[in-house]
């Protein structure tokens, strides 16, 4: 009998339990798109799998951080994050990080998907009421994606990341939650 293939995609937090796989798309994406992230594939294959894991997990002390997955057939292919700031004067803002779908996933509204479902968490915490990100300048994808969520672009600083030799400007951009 042939083997059905389940494409079911879920969307959910991940957990420490993820950390494993959680690890293993960052590095991917990392490795994959040097110029797209800030974190370098190299320092971060260094980090143990215990970051991920007290990255996943739930900080009473950081309650705007989270990242969701989607996953599908049971593998994760996606993910992105929010990491919030909390000194007192700029609690109510946090940062979108780590947007990726793997090459075999894209192109099918994961990335979509996933930003959906950050927005809604994001404006369900009491106490948040905008989000920044940055983009790597030349990332149409991306920053036409980020558009379309009702992120704006307020400034653009050249120079802000430079990958094997090459110099590249990070867009950023902002949203009013509420
Ligand atoms: C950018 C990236 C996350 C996009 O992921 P993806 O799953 O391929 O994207 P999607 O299929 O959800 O979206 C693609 C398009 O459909 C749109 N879209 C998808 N579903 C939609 C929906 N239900 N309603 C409205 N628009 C939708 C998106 O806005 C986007 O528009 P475009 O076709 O004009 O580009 C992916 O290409 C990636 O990981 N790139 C490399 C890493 C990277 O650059 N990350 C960002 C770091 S800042």
């Amino acid at each position: 009998m042939q083997k059905m293939q389940d494409d079911t995609v879920t969307l959910r937090l991940l957990a420490p339990d993820d950390a494993l796989a959680y690890r293993a798309l960052r590095l991917r994406a990392l490795a994959e798109h040097p110029e797209a992230f800030t974190s370098s594939a190299g320092d971060e294959a260094e980090k143990p799998l215990a970051w991920s894991v007290q990255r996943l997990g739930a900080d009473a002390a950081r309650p705007h951080d989270f990242f969701i997955g989607a996953f599908r057939g049971g593998l994760l292919v996606g993910m992105v994050g929010l990491q919030g700031r909390y000194r007192p004067k700029e609690r109510h803002n946090a940062t979108v990080v780590g947007l990726y779908v793997a090459p075999e996933a894209a192109g099918q509204g994961l990335g979509w998907a996933l930003m959906q479902a950050l927005l809604a968490r994001a404006r369900s915490l009491p106490g948040l009421a905008q989000l920044d990100l940055t983009v790597t300048e030349g990332s149409p994808k991306a920053q036409g994606l980020y558009a379309r969520c009702g992120f704006a672009v307020w400034g653009v600083l050249p120079r802000a990341i430079r990958v094997a030799g090459r110099d590249h400007a990070k867009v950023h951009m902002a949203l009013a939650l509420r």
